[in-house]
């Protein structure tokens, strides 16, 4: 977020210019990030689509109340509009998430309140008017199921408008023999796979790609695109699968990806990528499937990203497989023998019942 890294710099400037004072870092923060211009996609939605989505989204919508497409959320739920555009405090969204945890209205109603900084978010956004992109209505799902890199992506079908800047970049993408195609019929999902051009895609051919926010699959293996290049589709946050195996990218270029929280695929086989890489991963809550295969990676750094990512399956190849397995095993009989025992006590109690 572009917005908290000029916030922190202001923020440590005036810390050494206020030292004198009693206030804290944390009381300054929010209003010098007050004045940024918040980016819905980037700064908002992630919040909604980590806390809210699973109770407000296309499988539940409690309250009546959608929050995973714009039009819908405008219109709020059982109770009314939940979002009075550029006035947070009269907005129940808002009024919502800031009551005691305790109270019975208090969102999320489940799990943690929302950080500080996060609700700062959310006021701010409203309070800017709150803008929600009609092309920032993903609902790509993806099957949990698949392994081994067969996941499937299952679009629900209407959600989907291309801008014209997206329409424009696909064509020139067209032009320069990129071909940017819908996933599936009657869909403006698109996937794109430049593998099959490799030595040919350069930083520069990727540019355009940056406006086409309906990709949700790309594949960059065995292409020149560098670290910097990455930078092109650092906004695509509908993306779920990235191919960028075999190619010249190191950590610097993970920095560019770090937002991208539908990702539940990513190959960086064969990459120049480290430990310290992995870090930019943190966030990537959804990301299901990682393969660091012929990498810098090391055991340790995979144990560190599986502590953020429990689910996460990582191949790494066979210098590093033993990481993975043995624990689950153990586990697995333990539940066995649990269920066993309690087989066996069922029986025991039907007996005295006789
Ligand atoms: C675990 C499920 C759950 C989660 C997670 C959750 N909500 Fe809710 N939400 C509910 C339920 C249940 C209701 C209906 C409560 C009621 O009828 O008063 C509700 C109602 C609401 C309403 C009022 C809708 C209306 O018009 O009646 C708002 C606003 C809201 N939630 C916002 C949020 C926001 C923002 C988040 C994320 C920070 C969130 N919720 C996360 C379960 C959830």
């Amino acid at each position: 977020m572009t917005q908290s890294g000029d916030g922190d710099k202001v923020g440590n400037y005036r810390m050494k210019h206020l030292a004198l004072y009693s206030l804290g870092f944390s009381l300054m923060a929010p209003s010098i990030m007050a004045q940024a211009k918040l980016d819905f996609v980037k700064d908002v939605q992630p919040i909604l689509q980590q806390t809210c989505i699973k109770c407000h989204g296309a499988e539940k919508q409690k309250g009546k109340l959608r929050l995973d497409n714009g039009e819908l959320a405008m219109k709020g739920g059982k109770g009314g509009p939940v979002i009075v555009a550029g006035d947070a405090s009269k907005s129940d969204l808002y009024k919502r998430i800031t009551l005691p945890k305790t109270h019975d209205d208090f969102m999320p109603s489940e799990g943690e309140p929302l950080p500080a900084k996060q609700i700062d978010i959310l006021r701010d956004w409203i309070n800017q008017g709150a803008t929600w992109p009609t092309n920032a209505n993903a609902n790509v799902v993806v099957s949990k199921e698949g392994t081994s890199g067969s996941t499937s992506i299952d679009v629900k079908l209407p959600e989907y408008k291309p801008s014209a800047a997206e329409t424009k970049a696909i064509e020139k993408l067209a032009q320069a023999g990129i071909d940017v195609r819908p996933i599936a019929m009657n869909t403006q999902w698109r996937e794109a796979n430049l593998r099959l051009l490799g030595t040919n895609i350069l930083d520069a051919s990727i540019a355009p790609l940056k406006d086409v926010m309906g990709l949700v699959d790309l594949n960059l293996a065995q292409t020149k695109v560098t670290d910097n290049g990455l930078a092109a589709i650092s906004g695509l946050t509908n993306l779920n699968r990235l191919h960028l195996e075999l190619t010249g990218v190191t950590d610097a270029g993970l920095r560019h990806i770090k937002n991208l929280y539908n990702l539940t695929y990513l190959n960086l086989y064969g990459t120049g990528v480290s430990d310290a890489g992995l870090t930019h991963l943190a966030e990537l809550k959804k990301l299901k499937n990682l393969y660091v295969w012929q990498t810098k990676i090391t055991e340790a750094g995979i144990a560190q990203i599986k502590k953020t990512s429990p689910s996460l399956q990582v191949v790494a190849g066979l210098e590093l497989k033993p990481i993975e397995k043995p624990p689950e095993k153990k586990e697995d009989k333990k539940e066995e023998k649990k269920e066993e025992k309690k087989e066996e006590k069922k029986e025991a109690k039907k007996e005295e019942k006789k």
